[in-house]
């Protein structure tokens, strides 16, 4: 039996997935790690910590299912995007916390290139927002802000990556300093339509060429593990974005197919196939993966808080116990008694791109519960996608059926509040874990294991369809009360 061993390391946790030949998981196994909020609208992580976490995922994957290292055909990558990591490549060691996508910090950087007029050529080449959220500004900010860092990095001393590079990095023993198409998409120095760094944005954001990572494909093999690593040589063949891996792992391979992955926050991605489209609605334009065979492109609106809403639930006001809980609760009450929940804690993203919009809760009156509160999360939650929906549709990409993924699809009640609210079905998928089977599809059809494409699209087998089954009348008053809250929040950190 061929194995592939699927790394997927998330925004709050370090997962490893060992896949059969069959896209069957054998073994999984988990770690969360900590995030650090030193100010507020900072996240950082700690990339040693990430690489630990990691590591001791796959070793465990592997014992646990107690297949020889030398038994995986290959190892495939999926990540968290944007968040930014600086080393020194003597050491290996990073110079400073990694900056994660949802951080904040360098907004009045974004607003003051802004106000010089650079949004039109950054969107043109990158297919991207001029926004806080993508690596440039977080990696001038490393660059300026670490002592040293700048004359060091232009004399090769230092390399930047995002995780994907990061974790090659140490998987090779630092051998290999590369990211894929897929992550470059996202740093906002990279040409989509050239596939290559930007010469123009490499120099507006002052980047040294010398801290870049060599672009490779997503699906190829890019270097081996070195033999401590794991305890075999063996090729890491995949990479790509975790939104990108997810797509691909639903098998959203023809254009005119979409998904939604909740994790951290909800990426809905639309396949526009070989042919990039340009959003006149503030949505991205980014690659989807890179192959021997062509690229793909992807619509892509991102919001930042999905899961995350959850977990603050959870641990920021103690409302549940543990995140699946939020069910049980939200159920009790069957609307939010009016109340709205704008999850704009990290500002917010596709289409609004508020840097500067925070968390509010609207609405509450004596007789608001915890379940109202909670009601008002999941709301929140669905009605995020229905503005990215709406934004697809106004660019003429109607997406007539949603196939969903990620933790939060388990919840009954938020996927058919989902499929009510955008008035499309919403399509569970029975293997739900795509964002690390995207990373083993794209590393197991580079060495062989999946022949082609019609290969993987069998592996995808519906569990349970949501159909819209509500009056318009209500959609329309819950988004019409949604936007009034959106707007009362605009700006709102803003000096
Ligand atoms: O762009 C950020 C995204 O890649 C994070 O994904 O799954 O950690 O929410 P996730």
């Amino acid at each position: 039996m061929d194995y592939i061993l699927a790394l997927d390391q998330g925004t709050t946790s370090s997962r490893a997935m060992l896949f059969d030949a069959k896209a069957r998981v054998c073994a999984l196994a988990q770690q969360e790690f900590a995030q650090h909020f030193p100010r507020p609208g900072w996240v950082e992580h700690d990339a040693n910590e990430i690489w630990q976490t990691q590591l001791a995922c796959a070793r465990q994957a592997l014992a646990e299912a107690g297949v020889a290292p030398g038994a995986v055909r290959g190892v495939g990558i999926s990540n968290q995007r944007e968040t930014t990591v600086l080393w020194d490549r003597a050491s290996g060691e990073p110079v400073a916390p990694a900056i994660v996508w949802q951080d904040r910090r360098t907004a009045e950087a974004c607003d003051a290139l802004r106000a010089q007029g650079h949004a039109p050529l950054i969107r043109a080449r990158t297919g991207l927002e001029l926004d806080a959220y993508f690596s440039a500004t977080k990696l001038a900010w490393l660059l300026d802000t670490v002592s040293g860092a700048r004359a060091r990095a232009a004399a090769g001393e230092l390399a930047f990556g995002t995780i994907d590079s990061w974790l090659v990095w140490r998987l090779t023993d630092g051998a290999r300093h590369v990211t894929d198409a897929s992550n470059a998409a996202r740093t906002m120095l990279f040409d989509i339509h050239r596939q290559r760094w930007d010469d123009d944005l490499v120099a507006l954001f002052d980047i040294p060429r010398a801290v870049l990572p060599t672009v490779v494909a997503s699906s190829g093999v890019l270097g081996e593990c070195a033999p401590d690593v794991l305890g075999a040589t063996i090729p890491i063949a995949g990479v790509a974005g975790d939104q990108q891996a997810a797509t691909f792992g639903q098998a959203c391979l023809a254009p005119g197919m979409a998904k939604n992955t909740y994790g951290t926050g909800c990426f809905l991605t639309l396949n526009t196939g070989q042919q990039p489209v340009e959003s006149q609605h503030r949505l991205l334009t980014t690659i989807g993966w890179q192959r021997p065979e062509g690229t793909d492109y992807l619509l892509e609106g991102g919001v930042f808080m999905a899961g995350a809403v959850v977990q603050w639930l959870r641990d920021g006001l103690g409302l549940i116990r543990s995140a699946g809980d939020i069910e049980a609760l939200a159920a009790q009450v069957s609307d939010s008694g009016e109340v709205v929940m704008v999850p704009a804690f990290a500002g917010l993203g596709a289409p609004h791109w508020d840097a500067y919009a925070r968390g509010s809760l609207m609405g509450m009156t004596r007789g608001t519960t915890a379940a109202h509160i909670a009601r008002a999360a999941l709301e929140a939650v669905a009605l995020q996608n229905v503005d990215l929906l709406t934004a697809m549709a106004a660019d003429g990409a109607e997406v007539k059926e949603l196939r969903v993924d990620g933790g939060m699809t388990r919840n009954n009640l938020l996927m058919q509040l989902q499929a009510d609210l955008l008035g499309v079905p919403v399509l569970r998928p029975q293997q739900t874990e795509t964002t690390a089977l995207g990373a083993a599809f794209l590393a197991g059809r580079a060495v062989g294991v999946w022949p082609d494409d019609a290969a993987l699209a069998a592996h995808w087998q519906l569990d349970r369809a949501f159909e819209p089954n509500a009056s318009a009348d209500w959609r329309e008053a819950l988004i019409a009360r949604w936007h009034k809250a959106i707007e009362r929040n605009r700006g709102w950190a803003d000096g």
